[in-house]
């Protein structure tokens, strides 16, 4: 092993290594810049280090007791094992550790638990203290609970929120005498609340004052998240607090919390108090705050020995809520419960006498049950929660529940233990956002921003697209439920068609309870505190990515009878739309799809044309064209019953199949000289931007239409772009089929690896990345042309894009779920290349140099294989006869067999 030994002080950081060239002992130091924040003093130190360690040892631990790399560095206690791991993505250990288990072991035990936790020391507060919330918020598909301090209230720097999929409500605020209409996903009751007090005096709340050290762990591989505290109260009492959550994978009603406390220097009474707090708003988001967002009524409060209900219902759509909970202890020998009901607030107490150095705990399970996936009475339902006995059963069966999941969900990588971390915690929220055996029972699918945050009010996107294909890859069946929900709402689809004149389905670029649009019509940019018209809802394309998510189901699963009773009626609907929306032109022969936005949404229409949208958006009519070859491929594969009756169901007529093949292949697009595509007709008109001045005057400009429309302008004026836009097809669509699609369409390529070369060039230069969605997918595409390095820049930018919430502040109202998909997906279907989008599994990887391999797990079509990718081979084994394509070539594995094949 290489290691690189430090002696962290609060002024310097001595180091030393062996030379690998002479083998000489280098010692030096590095000066702290107080001027400097840490991080960026960090950055600098690791700029002046060869790169071939592959250990850092912490020689002056301070707090071996949280763990031992903590030292104190410009007067603050740190972990400085996590600083250096997400600098130098190698394993960190203290001194002692290695003392204890030699330095190896030492070592490989570190990496194995840094690609497993979320680990955060310190306090912090505000919209850092948010953010990672969201980021250790538990959950199981039913419901998302935020990783807030358990004695924690909502206020400026805590906000313990808790979602149960589905659980909308829309209210009605009337402002500048307009009535702004939202439908939010309601936060329910804080059944999370525990905090103690010590001889009767007041409950302890939380702050950096009275804490003196405080670990917060999410071990991502059992589900368990651990908050331990030393706390030296203002009256000179010590304790020591320690916190854990866990939320019910199999019983998806339920999570448990268990609180211990053990006084440290004194003996007496002490209390701990437990809440169900139905007294809680919809307070995530600042820029909502003023809307109305009381959203719960609480009905009444019971309670019976141990056990306490609060019901409750939302106001407008009737939700009923039954929130339970039961207190139980292991050591606390006669547990007196005291129960205080008010109104819409039950709280739960237990006092017991303590002795200087004992612990003592207090286990509290919490049910969560509403009208919409029970039927009869929830009071009967909590009443009849089958709890689990004790915590330590509750943290084992989330221990069960997590390692199937990992199984199914296997990825390893290799080299870089940054990257491993990150996407176990992407598709840790993932999980969190959806699961297989829960959503069956759930009328819902994925929001933007999971089920951790107030943002985008819990609504659905187009966003599916950047997620559904990683449970593809593990759970088919789970994609089925999500896209139940779409066909749950084809009807409120067909109505929205209809309101605009089209035919056909039209979904909502927002969607929450009911599938009506949930887009706002005004919305607050947060520079100028004013409220400006929102037009995002003219992004029809999120039809197309419902269709395409349809197909990918279809494609991966074979899934016939799905496509027969609901995919192809779904389709059907969607292309009507898209025939519906199309113009013709007499004198061209060409079709043009007019009035909408593609997925650059700093563009909404033409310069001085009010609520015009833009014509011809190159995404929207290359996806269009895409969707009708598809109905096309139906129409000849599926049976005449199945065709006859989703034909009838749908409305579709032959003469509208004759259509979709005139216009897929007569869609217009535009190109200037150079062969760039247009984002839409007329974009080349547009005037082009100087991002070095603005970046001069705003820093971070990657809210550019923000900035424009503070100075008074507006960006429908300039070539500056949110994000891929024009580009979105490549990512979407293999590159073939891509260039098939632009050949339909009467626009033949010659040099294909030029255009898509020059095209991205010229796009990237003009995008601000304003969206997570953005940089992923340029990564994607910087690979198309090999261009490896921007791609692992944009990729590592993607990855840790919620871990160092690089939008600053936007974390904090939910984690990015689009872009957590996407990462994955990138990891699988580009840098391990295995891209599943055809009819074969076809390899052609591009591993990172920084990883050394990708070893993952997967289903196509029924089969299930396992990947080791490393930089010149790829082995896997299928668990059936199957044939692959490697490289273009054809070639047949045997089931448990495994292939190596070398490149
Ligand atoms: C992006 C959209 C995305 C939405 C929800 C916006 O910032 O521009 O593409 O659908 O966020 O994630």
């Amino acid at each position: 092993m290489t290691p690189l030994y430090l002696t962290v002080t609060d002024k310097h950081i001595k180091y030393s290594y062996e030379d690998q060239n002479t083998t000489a002992t280098i010692q030096q130091d590095y000066n702290i810049n107080p001027k400097l924040p840490l991080t960026d003093n960090f950055v600098n130190f690791k700029s002046k280090l060869p790169e071939y360690f592959d250990v850092i040892v912490i020689l002056n631990p301070i707090d071996v007791e949280m763990k031992d790399t903590i030292v104190s560095c410009k007067n603050q206690p740190i972990d400085i094992g996590l600083y250096m791991e997400n600098l130098f993505h190698i394993p960190t250990v203290g001194i002692h550790q290695v003392a204890k288990l030699g330095l190896k072991q030492a070592a490989s035990i570190e990496a194995e638990y840094a690609g497993w936790h979320l680990d955060y020391y310190g306090y912090e507060d505000g919209k850092t203290q948010y953010s990672q919330e969201a980021m250790q918020t538990l959950g199981n598909g039913y419901f998302g609970l935020r990783g807030a301090y358990v004695e924690s209230k909502a206020d400026k720097n805590n906000y313990p929120g808790t979602y149960v999929a589905g659980v909308y409500n829309q209210l009605t605020t009337s402002i500048n005498s307009k009535d702004i209409v939202n439908e939010d996903l309601v936060n329910l009751p804080n059944a999370q609340y525990i905090t103690f007090s010590i001889d009767d005096t007041e409950k302890f709340k939380l702050n950096g004052e009275e804490l003196e050290d405080i670990y917060r762990s999410l071990d991502m591989r059992t589900g368990l998240l651990t908050t331990t505290m030393l706390l030296q109260l203002k009256n000179g009492k010590r304790l020591k607090v320690v916190s854990r959550k866990v939320a019910d994978m199999k019983n998806y009603h339920s999570y448990s919390l268990q609180y211990t406390v053990q006084p440290l220097n004194f003996s007496g009474e002490m209390k701990i108090h437990t809440e169900i707090d139905g007294q809680v708003v919809n307070a995530n988001v600042e820029r909502y705050k003023n809307l109305d967002n009381h959203h719960l009524i609480t009905d009444k409060t019971l309670n019976d020995d141990n056990t306490a209900i609060l019901l409750a219902h939302t106001r407008h759509s009737k939700i009923n809520i039954a929130v339970g909970s039961k207190l139980d202890s292991p050591n606390l020998s006669e547990l007196n419960v005291h129960t205080d009901k008010a109104h819409d607030k039950v709280a739960q107490s237990v006092t017991f006498e303590v002795v200087e150095g004992n612990s003592y705990t207090l286990e509290k399970t919490v049910s969560v049950y509403t009208s919409l996936e029970t039927k009869g009475d929830l009071v009967e339902a909590v009443k009849s929660h089958s709890y689990h006995k004790t915590f330590a059963d509750a943290v084992n069966n989330s221990m069960e529940c997590w390692q199937d999941i990992w199984s199914n969900e296997y990825l390893e990588i290799d080299g870089d233990i940054t990257s491993q971390k990150l996407l176990h915690l992407n598709a840790f929220h993932a999980t969190v956002s959806a699961q297989q055996n829960v959503n069956r029972d759930l009328d819902v699918s994925v929001g933007a921003r999971g089920l951790h945050g107030e943002a985008y009010r819990g609504h659905v996107f187009w966003d599916e697209l950047f997620i559904l294909p990683y449970y593809n890859l593990h759970y088919p069946d789970l994609t089925k439920s999500l896209l139940m929900y779409r066909y749950n709402r084809l009807g409120a689809a067909k109505e929205y068609a209809k309101s605009t004149g089209n035919e056909g389905a039209m979904f909502p670029w927002q969607s929450g309870m009911t599938g009506d649009e949930q887009s706002q019509v005004m919305h607050l940019n947060p520079i100028t505190n004013q409220w400006d018209p929102d037009n995002s809802r003219k992004q029809r394309h999120v039809s197309l990515s419902i269709a395409y998510n349809i197909w990918n189901y279809y494609s991966m699963t074979n899934d016939e009878d799905f496509i027969r009773d609901y995919g192809l009626e779904m389709l059907l609907n969607i292309t009507k739309f898209w025939i519906s929306m199309t113009t013709y032109n007499e004198e061209t022969g060409k079709y043009s799809i007019s009035n909408v936005m593609g997925p650059d949404e700093f563009h909404e229409g033409y310069p001085d044309k009010e609520d015009s949208g833009l014509t011809n958006n190159a995404y929207t009519n290359i996806m269009t064209s895409w969707v009708f070859k598809k109905v096309e491929y139906f129409s000849t594969h599926e049976s005449q019953d199945i065709l006859d009756d989703n034909y009838k169901r749908a409305d579709f007529s032959k003469e509208d199949l004759k259509l979709t093949k005139k216009i897929r292949h007569n869609l217009e697009l535009e190109f200037n000289k150079d062969e760039i595509l247009a984002q839409f007709d007329g974009y080349f008109d547009l005037k082009p931007i100087d991002f070095d001045y603005y970046r001069r005057q705003y820093g971070d400009i990657s809210r550019m239409d923000r900035i424009l429309k503070a100075e008074g302008d507006n960006p429908d004026d300039y070539q500056v772009a949110k994000q891929a836009d024009s580009l979105m097809a490549l990512y979407a669509l293999r590159e073939p089929t891509f260039f098939h699609i632009m050949s339909d369409l009467g626009y033949e390529i010659p040099d294909k690896h030029d255009f898509i070369t020059k095209n991205i060039e010229y796009y990237l230069s003009r995008t601000t990345h304003g969206s997570t969605l953005s940089r992923i997918v340029y990564a994607m595409l910087a690979l198309k042309v090999n261009n490896n390095d921007l791609a692992w820049k944009l990729f590592s930018q993607a990855l840790t894009s919620d871990y160092y919430d690089i939008q600053g502040g936007t974390t904090a109202e939910g984690i990015h779920l689009g872009v957590m998909g996407a990462t994955l997906n990138v990891v699988t279907c580009f840098f391990a290349g295995i891209d599943y989008r055809g009819p074969e599994l076809e390899i052609d990887p591009h591993v990172p140099d920084a990883w050394q391999s990708i070893k993952f797990n997967m289903s196509f079509k029924g089969t299930r294989f396992y990947f080791t990718v490393t930089h010149d081979q790829v082995r896997v084994i299928p668990d059936d006869d199957i044939v692959v394509v490697f490289k273009g070539d054809k070639v047949q594995l045997d089931a448990h067999k495994e292939k190596m094949l070398n490149y």
